[in-house]
Formats: structure tokens, sequence, C-alpha cells
């Protein structure tokens, strides 16, 4: 829990503004005009956050992750590019990294987490003076001579990717604790302390070591070693995925009138007839008079008064064949038998995203 549940719930339906109006505001724009360029860019910067949140806020919980074979060069440079664009001026970025290093079992969100997390302490080191980072992607086989610098890790062919930089360092007899969780030099509103305990935590998750050198007014440099799968490469999904249209009467509930507008606005553009409801209470009452009226009901999980479970549960005791879609935040996950349980359809996590919704209501309704 390093997100209160409330914190990660507003959050949540923050980013569904944030990201929903961008996907809107892409579509209107002609493309490969500059401006859907930029609104991309934020787009993906906006899904990186969405990844992130619910993996931070999964790591407590046992889920099986799907780890690819995953070649980290592309990623690699999306995170330097996300870095770029947020640190001052006075702090270089330069990277020499190998194009021909194998896949490694991972997924994009571990990769970025780690760059951006060890990018960010090395910017904090340089914040009086700017300076460089360096970063390093390079494969390596490793041999029982270089067993000794190697930890726990067997023989074998390895991806290292090394963050450097030219900052304050860290005392020596402060580099046995940085691994550990809150352990931090930096003020309060700073550093959690978290960061290299996440970092830690995922290159251990990988069969992966990682090491660090530093000496103090000259610098810092971690190493990280990751083993290389033999399978071969998955490429990234394309983004350019149909996304389904169709025809029907959709009721959608969410407490919150931004994300009832937005919703409302996707549902349109995908053919959809919508009426929304802010008030639970309020959809029930009109559902009880016109329950023949809709084919789809979408509902969020929080809100006041009513819960999605119970708004499900009323609106199956009148219409049972009527399919509902519940929209779960964060810190509401729900696996599939949990979702039996309350009787939904399907459940979308939030924030919305149009080819998602699409495709779900698409699949309840006109493939029904
Ligand atoms: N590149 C670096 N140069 C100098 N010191 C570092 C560097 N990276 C980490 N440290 C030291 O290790 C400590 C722990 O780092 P960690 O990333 O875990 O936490 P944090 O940066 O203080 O807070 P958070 O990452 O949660 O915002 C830092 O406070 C800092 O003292
Ligand atoms: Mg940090």
């Amino acid at each position: 829990g390093t997100l209160a549940g409330g914190v990660a719930h507003d959050f949540n339906n923050i980013l569904a503004i944030i990201l929903g109006n961008l996907e809107l505001a892409i579509d209107d724009f002609p493309r490969d005009h500059q401006g859907q360029i930029n609104l991309e860019e934020a787009m993906t910067a906006g899904l990186r956050a969405k990844d992130l949140i619910r993996q931070l806020l999964s790591f407590s919980r046992p889920t099986d992750q799907s780890r690819q074979s995953l070649v980290i060069k592309p990623i690699v440079e999306e995170s330097l590019k996300l870095m770029r664009s947020t640190l001052p001026a006075n702090i270089e970025i330069q990277s020499k990294l190998d194009d021909r290093v194998h896949p490694i079992r991972s997924d994009v969100t571990q990769i970025h987490q780690v760059i951006i997390n060890l990018c960010t302490n090395a910017a904090h080191a340089m914040a009086e003076n700017g300076g460089q980072i360096q970063i390093g992607l390079l494969e390596k086989d490793l041999d029982k001579n270089d067993l000794e610098k190697l930890g726990k890790l067997v023989p074998g062919r390895y991806v290292i990717l090394e963050v450097s930089d030219t900052g304050h360092g860290i005392a020596p007899e402060h580099l046995s604790r940085i691994f550990d969780p809150y352990y931090s030099t930096k003020e309060v509103d700073k550093g959690t302390g978290m960061g290299l305990s996440l970092v830690y935590g995922i290159v251990k998750s990988l069969g992966g070591e990682i090491f660090v050198e530093s000496q103090p007014k000259v610098g810092t440099t971690f190493r990280l070693y990751f083993p290389v799968v033999d399978t071969e490469p998955v490429e990234e999904k394309e983004e350019i995925e149909e996304i389904p249209k169709g025809r029907g009467r959709i009721m959608l509930v969410d407490d919150e009138p931004a994300l009832t507008k937005l919703g409302a606005q996707m549902l349109t553009r995908l053919g959809y007839e919508t009426r929304t409801f802010n008030d639970p209470v309020e959809a029930l009452q009109w559902f009880e008079v016109h329950a023949d009226a809709i084919d789809l009901v979408i509902t969020d999980m929080t809100m006041p008064h009513l819960s999605g479970a119970q708004v499900t549960e009323r609106i199956k005791q009148q219409r049972a064949d009527l399919p509902v879609v519940l929209c779960t935040g964060f810190n509401e996950y729900i696996d599939e038998s949990g979702a039996n349980h309350i009787g939904v359809d399907a459940f979308v996590m939030k924030p919305l995203i149009l080819k998602d919704l699409a495709q779900t209501i698409h699949k309840m309704i006109v493939e029904a």
C-alpha cells in the first residue's frame, strides 16, 4: 500500500479525465498534424503513469504479471526521451545502446521504472552543479572467472544496463543501505527512499543483480545484470488496432460528472446512444421505468449511496439478460471470479481507454 486507497481512487479519476480528453483530441486532429503528435506523446506518458500506478499497487499482490521476452532497447530509449523532457538544461543525458542485445524476461513498465528511478536519483545528485548522465546497454558472456564480481549470478549471457552520473556520489559507509526501503538522505518532500528498493526488487525478480560503485564528489555508477532469454523477441504491439464501432443504447453511471461527460463523448463517437447518471439512486429510478430502453449498462464501482455491485444486483433483478460492465479503479481490483460473483458480465479498468471500452462493448452487444 504505497498509495492510500482514497488517493489512488482520486488519482485514477484525474488520470481518466486527462487520458480520455487527450484521446478525443488526438482523434480530432488530422493524421501527422504536429498537434496530434504532441498529444500522442502526452498520451504515451499518461499510459505509463497508469501502468505504473497499477504496478505499484499490485506489488504486494500476487499476480501473474505477464513476463514476456522483451527487447529492451526501444523501452530504454522511450524512457530516456521522457527523462530528457523533465530534466533541467544543465543535466545532459548521453546514451550508448547496443542494437544487438537479446531479449530478457521482463515487461515494459519494469524497465521504465528502473530507468526513471536511476536517472531521477542521478539528476538529484547533480542538482547543484549540473552534469552528465550516461546510459549504456550491452551484452556479455560471463564465465567462471567473472564469478567474484557476479554476486549470486550463475555464469551465462547477460544484458547489462549501466547508469552513471557525475554527481556528489555516495559515502562508502552508506553504500550498503541505499537499497533498503525508506532509506533516504533527501528532505521529506524530496524522497521517500523507495526508489532503489523498487529497482532492487525488480532486478531480483527477473533473476538479475544490481551493483553500485561510487566515489564521493566524482560520481556513481549502477550496473544491472539481466539474464538473456533465448526465445524469439516479442514485438511491442502497435497501437493502430481497429476500434470497433456499433449501435445500441447504453446507460452510464458514474458519480464524477467529468467522467460521464467524457464517457458519453466516447460512446457517441463509437456509434452508441448514451444516457448518463451521476447519482446511482437516480439511475435505478429511471431504470425501473425504462428497463427495456437500454442494451447495456456501464457503472462505476465506488460511488456514494450505492456501489457498482449494488447497482448491478438491482439491474439484474429486473433484467437478468442485460449486460453490465463494471469500471474499477486500481485499488478496487477484482478478478474474473470476483466479477462473476457480483454478477457483472465484464469489467474495464479505469482510466477508460477508448479502444478497450470499444472492444468490451462490441463483444457484449454486437457480437452477442
Ligand atoms: N546516483 C546517486 N548519487 C548519489 N546518491 C544516490 C544516488 N542514487 C541513490 N542515492 C542515495 O541513495 C538514497 C536512496 O535512494 P532511493 O532512490 O531509494 O530513495 P530517494 O531517491 O531518497 O527517494 P525516492 O526515490 O523514493 O524519491 C538516496 O536518498 C541517496 O542518498
Ligand atoms: Mg530515488
